[in-house]
């Protein structure tokens, strides 16, 4: 059973698809905690409503908030096997990239390394999405390294958006394709079916 740390900024709609697919046992893996640059947010409420430990995250000492150089201790006293970042806006500080290398995993909703880097986060990148005319986007998962959206590609799914009208109905059409791409690449992890060869990721079909 492979053990997770989630890490979350919003609405929490990934991390309800994960654990929908532990749930409905596409996927076996144990949610062990959930981290949050927020105090509050629907992720941190899905977490707390399903029983899981959640943790709030702060540079600076505030009430009710760790901080980033306590979570490597945290991190190693939850056993997280595995770092899924699930629409968590804040940067992974380097030494926790150091502990977890090819084990912290970023879901981006475009197709990297088109549309990534500082500040393509949620409508931004589906704005620059629609006024680029590009026809095509998508989802990427991607391992965490140093720089933002910069790791190794995972995985990939393709949506035309060659007829969308707007970058609300891209950003609809990609968080269904999320849904389904995010509990696949952890399934396959978790499978032992993500493999690096020769410096590119493969992942072994049945
Ligand atoms: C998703 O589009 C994800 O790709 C991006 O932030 C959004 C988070 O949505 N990084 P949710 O909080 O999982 O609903």
């Amino acid at each position: 059973m492979l053990k997770l740390a989630v890490f979350v900024s919003g609405r929490g709609s990934n991390l309800r698809a994960i654990l929908d697919a532990i749930e409905s046992g596409y996927l076996k893996a144990e949610v062990k905690a959930v981290f949050s640059d927020k105090a509050e947010c629907g992720a941190i409420d899905l977490a707390r409503s399903k029983g899981i430990p959640t943790c709030s995250l702060s540079s600076v000492n505030k009430d009710g908030y760790c901080l980033y150089e306590e979570l490597p201790a945290i991190l190693r006293a939850s056993e997280a096997e595995l770092l899924v970042l699930a629409g968590f806006l804040k940067k992974i500080p380097d030494e926790v990239c150091d502990c977890f290398e090819n084990r912290i995993i970023n879901i981006h909703p475009a197709l990297l390394p088109s549309f990534g880097g500082k500040g393509m986060y949620g409508m931004n990148v589906h704005r620059a999405v629609f006024e680029s005319s590009a026809k095509v986007t998508g989802a990427t998962v991607h391992f965490v390294d140093k720089i933002y959206d910069n790791g190794k590609i995972i995985a990939q799914s393709m949506v035309d958006i060659s007829d969308a009208a707007s970058p609300e109905e891209i950003a609809k059409r990609v968080l269904e394709t999320e849904h389904k791409l995010l509990p696949y690449v952890i399934k396959m992890i978790s499978e032992d079916r993500v493999k690096l060869v020769d410096g590119r990721v493969m992942l072994i079909k049945e």
